[in-house]
């Protein structure tokens, strides 16, 4: 399976054979960061589905599972969200199997009497097993849980041991990972064993509850029954045989309600399997039992997951690697990246519970301050049309609710955490998709105006949706010492950079759209970050290093924020976490982090910090002195900052070091949350050889852990192919190697530069071939376009 290139030589068809053997399926791992904090979803989804179903293990885990074997198993959940922090999300509507009871009242059917293990391997790791589109695990119990999903449908199939000689399931209402549940409501049918439900939820990462909506049916699978034997609601332990609804039933705020069924036994087999269906919706139950309907009116299990595996298959299929040299670690590492890039946005198109739209509607962002960076430019290269969709849902929100989204669960606006990251994400695919945006339903009047008002429209409340945009226009920062009303004061110097980078996007978009004056304004407004740049403020750690973003007074006096604020090296020790209510001006990166990272224009940067040398200088000391921080967002870029001062193999080795030490394809191998696939995507650039600029025609070049690797874009219909020419393997630990970039040729032809490519590249279907070195004294190249682009040395193109 490694490595299908031994047989190149052979006869073509059964090179065609080869290629077709080498299915990306078998090289994602879902159980990457499933433990120690990356949050990442194992269950079984279709790319960018809304259902997500998947198992909840207690201990309250963010995307519901927690790989440690000592974790109990608590149900079978809908939704989820994959990567986060803040409270649980969505983890709602479990169906648990209950093996056996004395009698049906005497089922015990609270988390805490339910819970069970799960079997264990030899090794001692849970009998889990997931791969796209499915997940399966086996109880302690005996009981076989499997699981699939369609968009808006979850199916699962229960298989119970001859022991349980009544096999019952539960629906649990009220427990959706912070039981957080008012108004639960339930109506079984005593016919068919239809179970409707629905309650009210919280969100998990700002204020705002949600109603959702579930219809679950069963049926046999290897035999039939008409209907359950038994059923009933349950309050806490008390199962109410022959109730058909909740209203008996003292209702309590954190009390847990349900219901449960029993079902004959299969008694011509050893073995009881019966599937559960359970369609969601977010606007009513009729709608969830039509979901249901119309997405698996077959009961085919094993239909639902080949149509989500042709599904994942598609997407993933788009990145080919050759694998020669290569070992099965790294090529995991990436397509399980990819996978993770897919999980959301949702699309919850038709389940937008505060209007209707023919629009698509993508929901659970989580956040755009985590994904504008790396996972919108990742879909540039390989899925443009469900990026066009997003981007869609993205304008009609603002369309209907006056500003583009930034955190949303649930159709909730939740907390922003920077600036308005909905502008570089319109951004990125207005740049690099102009010519095709019609063809994809993306009306560019309506994305210009979507982003001027996040520019120019200050909102009621800007911790929600926009910016803080009066005084941004009026100072070109955020002042550090004045109360505004509208939102949070906090972290003005982050949000200032980052309404500084918008501004970017925005001007990127207006010079397409031939308007000049726009153009210019956002292109100064970009410029704003000097305003927070003190040249005055020295590094405390004796490093000699001076200039640090930094707070500033309305009066234009400045504020002290240690440069160490928020890093490791935190004297304070200063989390610098969304509830952190202070007023240093930072969020989650240290102003060092700040400092090092103005992408629009990093000359300026350079010529701030005393050229090259000391700019280098500089990212040494951040990488020599743990300034550099693998699980946040800010510090993406900082390994390619080299490439501005002409020293590519030091981004190329930095690099490198950085996905030897945090990242890796065991159930701990992500060094933080996952972020909704903003760090998968880090890593799938990181792998491919490349770092992109959000909405610039440019991407930065480095080498790929692979002798080849190629994208497939449906837009264009063309594969551009990276080759590494003397590709001899990576380097284990990052450091050295045959991996510097000494040359680049596009088609044969000597390129520009050997630090990034543009766009065009990838438009037209190329052959970029690397020349490698294992000299790390590399440059960019000689020409004067051989740097990659800043605002202040002629911008971008
Ligand atoms: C699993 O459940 C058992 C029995 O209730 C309990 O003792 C144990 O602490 C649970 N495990 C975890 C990780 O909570
Ligand atoms: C569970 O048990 C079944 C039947 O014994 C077996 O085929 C399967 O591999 C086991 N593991 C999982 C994760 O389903
Ligand atoms: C500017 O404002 C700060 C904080 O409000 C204050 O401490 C300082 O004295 C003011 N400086 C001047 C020159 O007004
Ligand atoms: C200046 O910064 C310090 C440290 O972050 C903070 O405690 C103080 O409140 C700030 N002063 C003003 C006037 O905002
Ligand atoms: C895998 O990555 C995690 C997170 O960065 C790290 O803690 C762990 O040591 C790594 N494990 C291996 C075997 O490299
Ligand atoms: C890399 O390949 C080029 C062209 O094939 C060759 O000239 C060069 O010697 C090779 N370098 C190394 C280090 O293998
Ligand atoms: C990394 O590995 C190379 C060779 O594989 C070795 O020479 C070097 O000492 C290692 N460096 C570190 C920091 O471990
Ligand atoms: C790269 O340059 C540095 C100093 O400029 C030098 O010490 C080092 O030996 C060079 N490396 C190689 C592989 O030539």
């Amino acid at each position: 399976m490694k490595s299908s290139f031994p047989l190149v030589s052979l006869l073509a068809a059964v090179v065609v054979d080869a290629a077709a053997t080498f299915d990306p399926l078998d090289h994602v791992n879902l159980f990457i960061g499933t433990n120690n904090g990356g949050n990442t979803f194992p269950g079984a989804t279709i790319p960018h589905g809304m259902v997500k179903v998947g198992m909840d293990t207690d201990g309250n885990h963010f995307a519901g599972y927690d790989a440690r074997p000592e974790y109990n198993v608590t149900g079978f959940s809908q939704l989820h969200q994959t990567g986060t922090g803040g409270a649980v999300p969505l983890s709602n509507f479990k169906l648990f199997p209950v093996p056996h009871c004395s009698a049906f009242e005497q089922c015990l059917t609270t988390i805490d009497s339910r819970k069970t293990l799960r079997k264990l391997l030899p090794d001692g790791s849970p009998d889990d097993f997931a791969s796209p589109g499915y997940f399966s695990t086996n109880l302690s119990t005996d009981i076989r849980v499997e699981l699939a999903a369609t968009r808006r449908t979850g199916l699962h199939r229960y298989t119970f041991p001859s022991s349980s000689t009544t096999p019952r399931i539960l629906l649990d209402i009220t427990n959706d990972g912070q039981i957080s549940a008012i108004s639960p409501e339930l109506n079984i049918d005593p016919k068919t064993g239809r179970m409707q439900a629905s309650a009210n939820f919280a969100t998990s990462f700002g204020p705002g509850r949600y109603d959702a909506y579930a219809c679950v049916d069963f049926k046999g699978e290897g035999y039939s029954f008409s209907g359950p034997s038994e059923w009933g609601p349950y309050k806490i332990n008390y199962p109410d045989k022959n109730g058909v609804d909740l209203s008996q039933h003292y209702y309590s705020y954190g009390s847990e309600h349900g219901g449960l069924l029993s079902f004959p036994q299969n008694t011509k087999s050893s073995t009881t399997t019966i599937l559960a269906r359970i369609g969601i919706s977010l606007i009513s139950t009729a709608q969830a039992c039509r979901n249901a309907e119309e997405e698996i009116p077959h009961w085919d299990f094993d239909r639902v997951v080949s149509d989500s595996q042709k599904q994942w298959r598609d997407i993933l299929s788009r990145v080919q690697v050759d694998t020669t040299n290569v070992d099965e670690d790294t090529v995991t590492l990436l397509y399980s990246a990819l996978y993770r890039t897919h999980i959301v946005p949702g699309d919850y198109t038709g389940e937008n519970p505060k209007w209707k739209s023919s629009e698509p509607y993508y929901d659970a962002l989580y956040c755009n301050w985590d994904t504008y960076r790396t996972l919108f430019p990742l879909m540039s290269l390989h899925d443009p049309e469900n990026f066009a969709r997003i981007v869609r849902g993205m304008i009609n929100i603002q369309k209907h609710e006056g500003w583009l989204p930034e955190a949303r669960e649930a159709g909730q606006p939740q907390f922003i955490q920077g600036g308005s990251h909905a502008d570089p994400i319109l951004a990125e695919f207005f740049v690099k998709f102009s010519d095709h945006a019609a063809k994809l339903g993306v009306s560019s009047k309506d994305l210009y105006n979507a982003l001027l008002a996040d520019a120019e429209n200050q909102p009621p409340n800007w911790n929600l949706q926009g910016r803080q945009a009066d005084v941004w226009k009026e100072k070109g920062y955020i002042p550090s010492d004045t109360t505004y009303p509208g939102g949070a004061n906090t972290k003005q110097v982050s949000r200032a950079l980052e309404y500084a980078f918008d501004d970017f996007a925005i001007s990127q978009v207006a010079k397409i759209l031939g308007k000049k004056s726009d153009a210019k304004k956002y292109t100064s407004r970009a410029q704003n970050f000097l305003h927070s740049w003190n040249p005055d403020v020295d590094a405390p750690d004796g490093s000699g290093f001076s200039g640090f973003m930094q707070p500033k007074f309305a009066n234009g006096t400045w504020n002290y924020t240690d440069p160490r604020h928020c890093s490791v090296n935190d004297p304070l020790k200063a989390t610098c976490f969304l509830n952190a209510i202070r007023r240093d001006g930072f969020y989650e990166s240290s102003p060092i982090v700040y400092s090092q990272y103005t992408p629009q224009d990093t000359a300026q940067l350079i010529k701030l910090q005393g050229g090259n040398e000391k700019f280098i200088d500089r990212l040494n000391w951040i990488f020599e002195n743990n300034y550099f921080d693998s699980t946040n967002e800010p510090s993406q870029q900082i390994p390619f900052m080299y490439h501005y001062a002409n020293a590519p193999g030091f981004s190329t080795q930095r690099a490198r070091q950085v996905i030897a030490t945090s990242f890796n394809s065991t159930s701990t191998g992500l060094p933080g949350n996952d972020d909704s696939g903003a760090m998968a995507s880090y890593t799938a650039f990181y792998l491919a050889g490349m770092y992109p600029l959000p909405a610039t025609k440019q991407i930065l070049l480095s080498s790929p852990y692979f002798p080849k690797i190629s994208f497939y874009n449906p837009v264009f219909k063309k594969t551009t192919t990276i080759k590494a020419v003397n590709f001899t393997g990576n380097p284990a630990n990052g450091t050295g190697g045959n991996v510097f970039v000494k040359s680049v040729k596009v088609n044969g032809k000597p390129y520009k530069s050997n630090c990034y490519l543009e766009w065009d590249v990838f438009t037209s279907g190329s052959t970029i071939e690397l020349e490698l070195t294992d000299d790390i004294n590399v440059t960019c190249g000689m020409g004067k376009d051989a740097l990659p682009p800043s605002i202040s040395t002629g911008g971008y193109n």
